[in-house]
């Protein structure tokens, strides 16, 4: 890969316009926004959207752009509204998007009609499993055909649950680094790198638990796996399916492990229950911005060539004893937060690996 590909500003408005402003972008998760009136303010690409529930109880995407004179319309992160009323000139809009009022419509003329002024709809938008996705773009592949094999996967991260449901509303663990985007795609999806630059967290582990973790030395049975459209697995099955009965055995001796693997097995029957408790917490990569890792979506937004920010939303599972969620929560911390063991060092490495290709 030529080094121009993260450092040159032609080549990121070209992705910008090629895969950001046409192709299908992750948006949210439905889990945001479960209420009617429950928004979150987002973006695709350079373009800001709100993501908002109607009265119906839909999942609507619009441009945050009022009809009137292009001024955003939302200003707020997140929340829930009856309305979105333009701060400039005071035209109001249903959450289905509908102009519901005008003010001295009257100055307009008689030829003025409402219909023709609801916010703009993302031009194309769908759900798999409550992830909410758009294309600026009006022709197109279909999302099934963008995600195919992806699916898969998807649904074993869903299906954690035993409602087969995520919630999502454990807040977002925010952070940004000074390089290019797909530097954290790869990072992701690299099995070559956490001997190295996550060295300090495996020994600590080793040390208080008496394990060695080496999930990927040299002559480790996993693998990156290609699903083709960018969209890509780390994948740890093969270890995973060696380790299979003593991952099992672990199960039942964590607090409401045993209640939580019944509840699988009720819902999904043993076989699918055991796959989804071993391989559920996936590690994909969804093209362009997508990644699911362990218990957390992750979510990529490119800024400039050399400037990124990364938004991880730990989830909780629909169905499961409190003490379960509680775990995804702690453990995603311990890795992840500021002070976490793991993700700052990777961080770091992009930022080396800009300084190096600039
Ligand atoms: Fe929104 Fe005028 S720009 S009401
Ligand atoms: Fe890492």
């Amino acid at each position: 890969v030529h080094g121009r590909a993260y450092t040159d500003t032609d080549i990121f408005e070209e992705e910008m316009a090629k895969i950001f402003h046409r192709g299908w972008v992750y948006v949210g998760h439905a889990g945001e926004i479960p209420n009617p009136g429950d928004f979150r303010l987002t973006k695709i690409g350079r373009q800001s959207v709100i993501m908002v529930r109607d009265d119906d109880s839909q999942v609507q995407l619009f441009m945050n752009r009022c009809s009137h004179r292009a001024n955003a319309v939302c200003q707020t992160e997140r929340g829930n509204k009856t309305a979105f009323r333009c701060a400039y000139h005071g035209w109001t809009f249903r959450r289905n998007g509908e102009l519901a009022s005008v003010p001295y419509q009257d100055g307009y003329g008689a030829s003025f009609r409402k219909e023709d002024f609801g916010l703009r709809k993302v031009p194309r938008m769908d759900l798999y499993r409550g992830f909410v996705f758009g294309s600026l773009s009006p022709a197109g592949i279909t999302l099934d055909e963008h995600l195919g094999k992806a699916k898969e996967q998807i649904d074993l991260f869903v299906d954690q649950s035993p409602e087969g449901e995520l919630e999502v509303r454990s807040g977002i663990h925010k952070y940004g680094y000074k390089a290019n985007w797909k530097f954290q795609l790869e990072n992701a999806m690299d099995g070559y790198h956490p001997n190295f630059v996550h060295q300090a967290f495996l020994r600590s582990i080793q040390k208080r638990t008496g394990i060695k973790v080496d999930t990927f030395s040299g002559d480790s049975i996993g693998l990156t796996r290609d699903f083709g459209n960018g969209n890509v697995m780390l994948d740890y099955r093969p270890n995973n399916a060696a380790n299979r009965e003593k991952m099992m055995a672990v199960l039942p001796t964590t607090a409401g492990g045993k209640a939580y693997e019944e509840a699988l097995i009720a819902r999904y029957g043993q076989e699918r229950a055991e796959e989804i408790l071993i391989a559920g917490g996936t590690h994909l990569l969804v093209f362009p911005n997508l990644i699911l890792i362990g218990v957390q979506i992750r979510v990529v937004q490119p800024l400039s060539v050399d400037q990124t920010e990364v938004f991880l939303y730990p989830t909780l599972l629909k169905g499961v004893p409190q003490e379960m969620n509680i775990k995804r929560l702690r453990g995603h911390e311990s890795f992840y937060g500021p002070a976490g063991s793991g993700a700052p060092d990777d961080l770091e490495m992009f930022e080396r690996n800009q300084v190096g290709l600039s």
